[in-house]
């Protein structure tokens, strides 16, 4: 057999779906103006890399506006093209890409923030339109015509169900080793949904693919391209203060007993301050840790090569590129210790809350009462999306976010008067952390949690200004202290100034 014909043996074990093989361009064809096109892809992991950009061609060449709603963001440069092309009209539920941010952020993108783990709820329910194509970057199609997953499962599974027509992206860059890693579980659909039956963060309650009847795989397309590497910075000196801090409060409940030295499931976003919080965890009293997260990083590995992890469940694995042939070349070492699921299993509330996850999430900002803005930028422009960070705060038996007290070299305070835009509110935020120090707030009403916050949290000269403030807002009374006047003003001189400074 010649070498191609043995690959797409391989690749593709239904023999009647080996006569679907088409071009990328081919395959964009079955995608018309107006549609939604649901694509895999999760944090720059496991995202389709060649039907897109056929789409992006002839989006340029002819009326061309779809919807495209993927797991959470893309890699490469997909949403760019996208984006130039004028081949989005609407996009959904995460994004991280400069061009594509700048086209929301004018009006021409219309984008829909949202918790990650709602949108195939919201699909599957008809709340929102129903995808007409899927496009699916797999490892290989199994026997009875199921999808295998690469390094994210992301929303995959329910786009490819859901959808009246797939196209599926086999990927041989990918090693076909990465079949066993998935467990793809999809809720009933009410009134005959159950509770979901995970008890404990390694247990397996679906299947190895998604399985679909084949006859609505319409094309396959081969790739080869690997994932774009992780953008996350090596730890810094704040990033580290940051980790340093978690580490110590971690510390001190151990000693209190209210935490074992094996914490409860871990859950990091994604970024550089995450990762170095993961990373971090290494250096303490730790052992037996595990993980129950959407993205798993760098730091994941590390853990796991320190013998410090004993195992890790997300979403998607989104690595640098020296992590990536570490942990790809050797997948058979971590597969029996990792998992990858669907978003809204490896987000999902029931799970969240009863696991007991200690939740570390990134802000924007946050103001002295612990209302955390992770997305948009001065209350109007959006940086990426809320992502999954929302799914674990309001139902993590921890909360932490964590920030550098000050951005833009210190023209901008991360810790503000009022959030100018508020992801977390309050009630959903236990811990806030900067490279200053932390701040404990569970327990504390609004006052308190004010004191302690610009006590722990803030550098001069916005901690005076901070102090400042609230006894103005003090003089005015109520549960939540403010001077509605002047709790803007921060944002409204750096807009003017480009400083918060006077
Ligand atoms: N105002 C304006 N810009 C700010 C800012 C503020 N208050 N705070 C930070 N920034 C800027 C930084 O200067 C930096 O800009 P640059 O890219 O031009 O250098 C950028 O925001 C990123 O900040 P950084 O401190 O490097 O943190 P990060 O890479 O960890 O990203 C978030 C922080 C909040 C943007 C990111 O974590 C996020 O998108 N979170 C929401 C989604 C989420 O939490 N997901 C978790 C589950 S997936």
């Amino acid at each position: 057999m010649h070498h191609d014909q043995h690959v797409q043996h391989d690749r593709i074990r239904l023999p009647q779906l080996r006569e679907r093989i088409t071009s990328a361009a081919q395959a964009a064809t079955w995608i018309k103006d107006g549609m939604t096109v649901g694509m895999s892809g999760f944090t720059r992991a496991g995202d389709a890399k060649a039907v897109p950009l056929a789409v992006a061609d002839r989006a340029r060449e002819e009326t061309l506006k779809i919807t495209v709603i993927t797991g959470a963001s893309l890699g490469g440069d997909t949403d760019r093209q996208l984006t130039e092309s004028g081949a989005l009209a609407r996009r959904m539920p995460f994004q991280t890409d400069p061009a594509l941010r700048a086209a929301i952020n004018k009006g021409e993108v219309m984008f829909i923030d949202q918790h990650l783990s709602e949108t195939v709820e919201l699909l599957r329910t008809g709340q929102i339109a129903p995808i007409d194509v899927a496009v699916i970057e797999a490892v290989a199609i199994t026997e009875t015509g199921g999808i295998v997953p690469t390094t994210s499962v992301g929303n995959s599974a329910s786009f490819a169900i859901l959808a009246d027509k797939v196209i599926v992206e086999i990927n041989t860059s990918m090693s076909p080793a990465l079949e066993g890693l998935h467990d793809i579980f999809i809720p009933k659909r009410r009134p005959s949904r159950e509770p979901m039956p995970l008890t404990s963060v390694s247990d397996r309650i679906g299947t190895q693919a998604i399985e679909i009847p084949p006859e609505k795989i319409v094309a396959i397309v081969f790739t080869d391209k690997p994932d774009s590497a992780s953008t996350i910075l090596p730890p810094d000196a704040e990033t580290a203060a940051i980790a340093g801090h978690l580490i110590d409060f971690f510390a001190g409940e151990i000693a209190q007993g209210r935490l074992t030295e094996s914490l409860m499931p871990i859950q990091a976003g994604i970024g550089t301050i995450a990762n170095a919080v993961v990373s971090g965890l290494n250096e303490g009293p730790f052992r037996h840790l595990t993980m129950y997260s959407e993205v798993l990083q760098d730091s994941t590995f590390e853990l796991f090569d320190s013998g410090k992890l004993d195992f890790a469940s997300g979403s998607s694995i989104t690595v640098s590129d020296a992590k990536g042939r570490e942990v790809f070349g050797n997948i058979e070492r971590y597969k029996d210790r990792l998992v990858l699921r669907p978003q809204e299993v490896s987000n999902h509330p029931e799970v969240v809350r009863r696991l007991g996850i200690i939740a570390i999430n990134t802000a924007l900002e946050f103001d002295i009462y612990g209302n955390v803005n992770s997305t948009h930028v001065a209350g109007t422009h959006m940086m990426n999306g809320i992502g999954g960070s929302g799914d674990f705060a309001r139902n993590a038996y921890l909360s932490v976010f964590a920030t550098k007290s000050v951005a833009k070299g210190g023209k901008i305070s991360s810790i503000v008067p009022m959030a100018s835009h508020v992801d977390h509110n309050e009630h959903d935020v236990d811990v806030v952390v900067t490279e200053v120090g932390l701040a404990d707030l569970r327990g504390l009403a609004p006052r308190e949690r004010a004191q302690r916050i610009i006590d722990n949290c803030v550098a001069e000269p916005y901690k005076a200004m901070l102090r400042e403030y609230v006894e103005e807002a003090r003089r005015g009374g109520g549960q939540t202290p403010h001077v509605l006047e002047k709790a803007f003003e921060w944002h409204v001189r750096y807009r003017e100034t480009g400083s918060m400074l006077p």
